[in-house]
């Protein structure tokens, strides 16, 4: 129901202020905003069935992973990191919103309230902000955080990504206790600039109360009081959740439990889906604390991506991690003139 719903709504043109953070969005936004969203809905659950478009130009198999889970259920966390030790980008739709909700932009102005409040911003206006930011990652290996949302929203990324030839290849689907959850959110921190996520007891940083890389200060999310978060945990089981079996469908896999696991294996390590190469894999991980949590995703992208490289330049990690640096390099030095 909601995807017919949302395929009948009509395109607004989104005007945003010029900013250098966001300058790269605007072209491909307008194109996107341009073609009929009906249109986009078309075939959509139809698996690519080319190996190549899993793969680079150099044959490695390409990671393009939705980071998918309750609201603080550790998503961006783990983004992080994997951004920070492999050659990963990692795009947030969460932080991306609360960067133009903070540059007073046309997209912050509209999304303040409905973030603010624990609901969703329209599908139309997420969709262009991820795409614009897509479109530039060919031939990189990246993770969405945060979107999609809805199902209106997985059925608009998939037509947009098999146009591309560029589909999916990981699902991880997050499964923490609502009850670790709520205890968590209540001693998480952020840097606002660098979607940086700080928790007092977990990762808690160097100097209290201030960012490890800038040195700037950190800050409470207005969304993450008790009452906004219920609300944003409420919408996640009505409205986001849903996207499991849509995904599950499309790698015509199970999520969980893992299909048979052997007599000795150990509880925490994975069972892998036998599935052909070119498939969506969809993996739900289980757990309470990081020790449970990151080896069993590190096992999954080592095992499924083997070209994946760890990153060996740590001052270039530091300026390039974030999706919104690495594109703003790329704008200046396209406008750079040539020697
Ligand atoms: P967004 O920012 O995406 O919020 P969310 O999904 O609610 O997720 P969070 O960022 O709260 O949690 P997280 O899973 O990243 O957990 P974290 O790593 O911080 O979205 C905000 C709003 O924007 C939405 O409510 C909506 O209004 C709007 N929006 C965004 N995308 C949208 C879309 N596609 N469509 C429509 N609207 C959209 O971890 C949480 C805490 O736990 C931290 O303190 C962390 O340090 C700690 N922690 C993490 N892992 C561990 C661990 N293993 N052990 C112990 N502590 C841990
Ligand atoms: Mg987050």
């Amino acid at each position: 129901m909601q995807i017919i719903r949302n395929a009948s709504l009509t395109q607004r043109s989104i005007r945003t202020r010029p900013n250098p953070r966001l300058s790269a969005w605007s072209a491909a936004a307008r194109s996107i905003a341009s073609s009929s969203p009906a249109s986009l809905f078309r075939n959509s659950l139809q698996p690519v069935a080319h190996d190549e478009a899993q793969s680079d130009s150099r044959n490695v198999r390409m990671l393009r992973m939705i980071m998918f889970g309750k609201p603080g259920a550790g998503k961006g966390t783990l983004s992080g990191r994997l951004v920070k030790k492999y050659d990963i980008l990692s795009l947030s739709t969460g932080d991306l919103l609360r960067m133009h909700i903070q540059d007073k932009t046309e997209i912050g102005r509209m999304a303040k309230e409905i973030v603010a409040h624990g609901g969703l911003v329209p599908d139309e206006l997420m969709l262009q902000v991820v795409t614009s930011k897509l479109d530039h990652l060919h031939n990189k290996h990246w993770i969405l955080d945060g979107f999609p949302r809805t199902l209106a929203q997985g059925e608009l990324l998939n037509t947009h990504l098999n146009k591309q030839n560029t589909p999916l290849s990981l699902v991880v689907n997050l499964d923490v206790p609502d009850d670790i959850i709520l205890s968590r959110i209540s001693d998480r921190w952020v840097h606002l600039p660098s979607g940086r996520v700080y928790n007092l007891s977990y990762n808690p940083p160097k100097v209290e109360g201030f960012d490890d890389e800038t040195g700037e200060p950190l800050t409470k999310r207005p969304d993450d009081n008790p009452e906004i978060f219920a609300r944003r945990l409420e919408k996640f089981y009505s409205t986001t959740s849903p996207l499991l079996d849509f995904y599950a469908r499309l790698s015509q896999t199970r999520i969980s439990p893992p299909p048979h696991r052997h007599p000795h294996q150990h509880p925490h390590q994975l069972a892998f889906h036998t599935k052909p190469p070119h498939r969506l894999m969809v993996q739900s991980i289980s757990g309470t604390t990081s020790d449970e949590i990151w080896p069993q995703l590190e096992t999954v992208l080592k095992e499924a991506f083997p070209g994946l490289k760890e990153r060996v330049d740590s001052a270039d990690i530091r300026r390039r991690h974030s999706l919104s640096d690495a594109i703003a390099a790329a704008s200046v030095a396209a406008s750079m003139p040539s020697k």
